[in-house]
């Protein structure tokens, strides 16, 4: 398995590396990962944290030296924009999308329907499935329409299914059955009709039942007519698992299909404390993901979620796991950063 494994790995990066001559581009880069992804026509980004991105000057100043795009870790969520029903918050939001303006960023908006992180509001109880239809038509065409023209791509549906490919039970599919991601496509579409819209969950990198009901939905949705564009892989991954095996395949076929693929939430945890072996062995799960992206044509983007364990969401969430990210809590670089660097340089067109 780990033989199998490694050589899979070489395969790949010969592979990526015979496509590209090594002399083809001087080093015109000043070393970030954003040089190293120009000319891959895939755009390198990160999750911000805007409390950090506010008080911290070397965390700003690594999101606008690094990456490409951005994805706003919390502040575009329902439960953020719209505190009490018809109050809208956008103003953290506004700052991300104006930070990313001045920077030469595009912005990934993240996301419009989800079940976690609605407002203590929204509930079943306090509305008829016919109103809870209505609010998240409004959601979806007070949000999108807000940054109309300034996302690139909106993870529209997150989060659908669950491992086993059946639809996930959430307050959506209950009350206005399952009818309504493809309804969360068209609003977004009507909002604005520039952005990427894209699906996006977690466990669907390799092929498995829960990526094969994301293709089969694909496939549905797009002889429907409805404006889906994209498939979004988050790809938390972690070391004291197995890495996911047929990412690639997974991703063609998607590819095939017509669909752009977007990695959009990359980390690799670990059981801590970390070790020399482990972000070593990390820096390979950063480098699977990327290595599939850039070996097909319509896998537009690679986002990391959060660039430095100083502000990772892992160690809240995943009691005793952390170091997910490829710089450390001084901003200091991991292996994983000199892989996602060398496998994009190696990759230049
Ligand atoms: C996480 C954030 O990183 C945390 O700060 C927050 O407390 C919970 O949500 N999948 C997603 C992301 O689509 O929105 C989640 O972000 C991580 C899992």
């Amino acid at each position: 398995m780990r033989l199998g494994r490694i050589a899979a790995f070489l395969a790949v990066s010969l592979a990526v590396a015979g496509s590209a001559p090594a002399d083809a581009h001087p080093r015109s880069d000043d070393g970030s990962l954003r040089a190293a992804a120009r000319g891959t026509g895939v755009r390198i980004g990160t999750a911000v944290d805007m409390s950090a991105l506010a008080a911290d000057a070397p965390y700003r100043e690594a999101v606008a030296r690094e990456f490409d795009t951005v994805t706003p870790e919390n502040v575009m969520k329902w439960e953020a924009v719209e505190p009490q029903p018809g109050v809208y918050d956008w103003a953290a939001a506004d700052q991300l999308v104006d930070f990313a303006r001045k920077n030469g960023q595009l912005v990934r908006g993240h996301t419009l329907v989800w079940h976690s992180q609605n407002p203590a509001w929204l509930t079943e109880s306090a509305y008829t499935p016919a109103q809870l239809r209505t609010l998240l038509r409004k959601h979806i065409l007070d949000e999108v329409g807000h940054f109309k023209g300034r996302i690139w791509a909106w993870d529209v549906a997150n989060e659908v299914f669950n491992d086993d490919g059946t639809p996930r039970d959430t307050i959506w599919l209950r009350a206005l059955g399952p009818g309504y991601i493809a309804d969360a496509f068209r609003w977004a579409h009507q909002a604005d009709p520039k952005a990427l819209l894209f699906l996006n969950d977690y466990n669907n990198e390799g092929v498995n039942p829960k990526s094969d009901a994301y293709f089969a939905l694909t496939r549905q949705l797009l002889a429907q007519g409805v404006p889906v564009q994209g498939y979004g892989i988050q790809g938390h991954l972690a070391l004291q698992y197995d890495f996911p095996d047929s990412v690639l395949d997974n991703v063609r076929r998607f590819d095939k299909l017509g669909v752009r693929t977007a990695f959009t939430e990359v980390d690799v945890r670990m059981l801590l404390p970390a070790d020399t072996a482990k972000v070593r062995a990390q820096a390979e799960g950063f480098g699977l993901l990327l290595r599939a992206c850039l070996l097909v044509k319509h896998c537009v983007s690679y986002t990391v979620w959060g660039f430095t364990d100083k502000y990772s969401w892992v160690p809240g969430v995943f009691d005793g796991e952390g170091s997910a990210t490829p710089f450390d809590e001084n901003l200091r670089p991991k292996p994983a950063y000199a892989t996602l660097r060398d496998t994009l340089l190696l990759a230049r067109r």
